[in-house]
């Protein structure tokens, strides 16, 4: 019997890749940018299984071309670049890669948190600028987070480890979910449930750990900006389009909100210019889970995925 073919769209680590060749021949796009439509479609064609990235669109064009892939692996917990419906009417497995990325995630919010509360990409600028600076009683002055409320948007995994955070930097947690989380989990972050609006009324800082759904397009809309205080921030690990980037950068101008901080874009990777001229937005590139060991983890988790559902086996995290 031939070995099952497994293509791979984008770079991964090679213990993904690895783990990958145990079950399958594996070819793998490792061109500059992103793999060309055609050459993607042509190595589908042949393909009984895909591991994507979160920058792939996995649609009906992409599904039209691979039509003996059984599994379609992302390597990434957000899976709003997958047409789930689409795959599940054709029969293929959707997977994706919760949990090993959760502590890297909540790394990053919490860093962004004290980054755009302590103003330290400002301070950054400045010292790489060259221009003279001492320290002074009343220079850039930051807002301290202690006994601050965090609003949560979003109380899954990510949100979770956020909150436990910031509880370590004495924060009090405040979150919006579709569900209430389970009373003991409530009760270890002493978090309280409130309603959209009220979480944005009287949080201190804002933080979106919620998927990306046409449910949350632009949930952070002028409205919602409205509703938070002038001395309140946003930060965003989630997806870009969950806030209307436009909107915030005119709460940011005029002081409709103290800053933000963000790891991802609306039309990622492009960012909105008005964002890059403003002091107090902390801007980093989409590095929610960009360390060695959570990038090796999602890959072997992808990888098991594939391997699995190859076997005629349950995937290990399917997308449900
Ligand atoms: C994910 O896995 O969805 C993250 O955005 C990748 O960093």
């Amino acid at each position: 019997m031939s070995r099952p073919r497994i293509v791979v769209t984008g770079g991964i680590p090679t213990a993904g890749l690895d783990l990958l060749r145990e079950h399958g021949d594996v070819w793998a796009w490792d061109g500059d940018g992103p793999i060309p439509t055609d050459v993607r479609d042509e190595q589908l064609s042949r393909a009984d299984a895909a591991v994507t990235l979160l920058t792939d669109r996995v649609d009906d064009a992409f599904l039209d071309a691979a039509p003996n892939v059984q599994v379609v692996a992302n390597v990434a917990v957000g899976y709003n670049n997958i047409d789930v419906d689409a795959c599940r009417k054709r029969g293929v497995t959707v997977t994706n890669t919760p949990d090993v990325l959760t502590d890297a995630t909540a790394d990053i919010a919490m860093a962004l948190v004290l980054m755009v509360t302590r103003r330290l990409g400002e301070g950054e600028r400045l010292i790489r600028s060259g221009e003279a600076w001492k320290w002074g009683m009343f220079m850039m002055l930051g807002s301290g987070i202690q006994g601050k409320r965090l609003g949560l948007i979003g109380m899954g995994a990510i949100g979770q480890a956020t909150a436990e955070r910031a509880r370590a930097f004495g924060m009090t947690i405040a979150y919006h979910n579709r569900s209430r989380v389970a009373p003991d989990v409530e009760q270890r972050l002493g978090a309280e449930l409130l309603s959209l609006d009220e979480l944005l009324a009287t949080s201190d800082v804002v933080s979106l750990h919620c998927p990306y759904t046409p449910d949350t397009h632009h949930l952070i809309d002028a409205a919602a900006l409205e509703r938070m205080r002038t001395s309140a921030y946003l930060v965003n690990t989630a997806r870009g389009p969950v806030v209307d980037e436009a909107a915030l950068v005119e709460a940011l101008r005029s002081g409709g909100i103290a800053g933000a901080g963000l790891d991802v874009f609306e039309h990622e990777p492009e960012v909105h210019p008005g964002l890059l001229d403003l002091d107090n937005a902390v801007l980093v590139p989409h590095l929610g889970s960009a360390t060695v060991e959570t990038r090796d983890a999602m890959a072997v988790l992808a990888a098991r995925n594939v391997a699995a559902v190859l076997a005629g086996d349950d995937p290990v995290t399917p997308v449900t």
